[in-house]
């Protein structure tokens, strides 16, 4: 391979992909707050699949926890297959898709608005598919992603969720989003050293743990995915309080583990957690602000998973180009993933 990859140039055009993003939603999601009011909105269900399901997770903790919507993630067989018979007339469905072409995610879509529900849409393809099908197409501005593994449109579908949240009336939100960019630049140049010398460590395992809490699990999940898709190791994304319901007995010295600080109320756990990993033998490859892999230091626990994400991303590229893999084009794996 030569020159940088795909993946490579796509993490560094992020915090332009953020900052386009939040400047054109201001309009399309003012609207969608509007009619959300106006027909008295109670909860929202989200549908997507893969790193768009992480930023689904990210949003269901934005408008639950700031927003005070009751929030779920569909599992989408139950609309497209089993005809749930759900009444949708006080929800809002939001679709989340890069590509906008996953068959599943818009059929869902279709079935939920045929159930009552207020539909939208988080994707980067305005003539897609999806946007096509919702009455609220909220569309991102990430430009062309060419690498199959997801990473600037997975950060420019967190800031819709935060602009959305923003919208809503999550002010600590408000405040900070403005300064993502430059924290995300900041964060991509302290980062890249550590993250090529954390890959060189994990260059022979097979399996990891991410584990974060809160507002940035969904890191935890989408970390291990790009580990798994790029670099070939089965990687798994947990929530501190889950790995200690069982998980933790399977990690060994063989486990190398990520753990995401977000700073915030959990910051005490994620410390103990880190103790405890390091009790079994695990190699903790620790990430945030001041850490081993560091980042720039985020306004909020809320807004950490924008700064989080970018060293977990760079070190599954390096790792996956040390293991020999080329990360922009994973084995077996297309753009557009036709499930049904
Ligand atoms: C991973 C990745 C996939 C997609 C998934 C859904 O890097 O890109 O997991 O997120 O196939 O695709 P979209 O978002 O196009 O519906």
């Amino acid at each position: 391979m030569t020159g940088p990859t795909r993946m490579r140039l796509e993490i560094a055009e992020q915090p332009a992909a953020v900052a386009a993003t939040l400047e054109a939603l201001g309009a399309p999601v003012a609207e969608l707050v509007a009619e959300l009011r106006a027909r008295s909105i109670a909860s929202v269900v989200l549908i997507a699949r893969g790193s768009s399901d992480h930023a689904a997770v990210y949003g269901r903790y934005l408008l639950e926890g700031r927003c005070g919507l009751v929030t779920a993630l569909a599992a989408p067989s139950l609309y497209t297959t089993y005809a749930a018979p759900v009444d949708l007339r006080h929800a809002l469905a939001i679709g989340v898709s890069q590509s906008g072409e996953t068959p599943e995610i818009v059929a869902a879509l279709r079935y939920a608005a045929g159930r009552g529900a207020l539909t939208a849409c988080i994707t980067n393809a305005g003539g897609s598919a999806i946007a096509r099908a919702v009455e609220h197409p909220l569309v991102t501005r990430a430009g062309d992603e060419r690498s199959v593994a997801a990473t600037k449109t997975f950060t420019a579908q967190l800031a819709a969720f935060a602009s959305l949240a923003a919208a809503l009336g999550a002010s600590t939100l408000a405040r900070g989003l403005a300064s993502l960019p430059d924290l995300m630049t900041e964060t991509i140049a302290i980062a890249e050293a550590p993250a090529a010398l954390a890959a060189a460590t994990l260059v022979d395992d097979d399996a990891a743990v991410c584990v974060a809490r809160g507002f940035s699990y969904a890191v935890a999940l989408e970390a291990a995915l790009k580990l798994k898709e790029t670099a070939a190791i089965w990687a798994e994304g947990f929530s501190s309080a889950d790995l200690r319901h069982g998980p933790t007995a399977a990690v060994t010295s063989a486990t190398p583990a990520l753990v995401l600080h977000a700073g915030g109320v959990f910051a005490d756990d994620l410390e103990r957690l880190e103790g405890e990993l390091r009790a079994r033998g695990a190699r903790v490859v620790s990430i945030g602000p001041g850490r081993r892999l560091g980042t720039a230091t985020p306004p909020c626990e809320e807004l950490a998973p924008f700064t989080l994400v970018l060293p977990a991303q760079l070190l599954a590229e390096r790792l996956a180009r040390l293991r020999g893999y080329d990360p922009d084009h994973p084995r077996g794996l297309r753009k557009v993933t036709e499930t049904h």
